[in-house]
């Protein structure tokens, strides 16, 4: 009998970049990521849609990356952290992040710039609330959250108006 091959290959646009990949199947966008694209920004928590390490945006919407088979991925525009600088400057979030020291072992800290950037291109002036909601998905075991808080309101306090 021949075996099938499961091989699905598809063109994802990451970062601005047309990147063609070949992988099994319903192979999860976070392994596709860090596997396939060298993207490591995206860390492996929970990998059920938990913790918040693997997200990356999508058509600018944070979203659990362990939980998007890659076939769901071809056409949307995908940012990841290592996307969101431009020109060597870091994204706001990036700075802010920095600036309020929000981050301790750091293996949150990617997740929680996506979701931050995500709600800041939507809405430059969130509430605590709208924050706090925002980051409500993002699982942090060395307790950043109250400064990670302040540094959104960092970078939004620094955006244009
Ligand atoms: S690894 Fe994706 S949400 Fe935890
Ligand atoms: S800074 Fe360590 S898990 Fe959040």
């Amino acid at each position: 009998m021949t075996p099938v091959d499961s091989t699905v290959h598809v063109r994802l646009r990451v970062n601005g970049e047309d990147r063609d990949v070949g992988v099994p199947r319903g192979t999860a966008l976070l392994g596709v990521l860090r596997d396939d694209l060298g993207l490591t920004a995206a860390r492996y928590g929970c990998g059920h849609g938990a913790c918040g390490s693997c997200y990356a945006m999508a058509d600018g919407r944070a979203v659990a990356t362990c939980m998007m088979p890659v076939e769901d991925a071809i056409g949307k525009e995908l940012t990841t952290v290592e996307g969101l600088a431009r020109s060597g400057t870091l994204h706001p979030v990036q700075q802010a992040f920095l600036d309020e020291d929000a981050m301790q072992c750091g293996y949150c800290t990617g997740g929680m710039l996506i979701s931050a950037a995500a709600l800041l291109a939507t809405n430059p002036t969130p509430t605590e609330l709208q924050i706090r909601t925002a980051l409500a998905a993002h699982l942090c075991r060395c307790g950043v959250y109250g400064r990670a808080i302040r540094a959104v309101q960092r970078a939004a306090a620094g955006l244009p108006r």
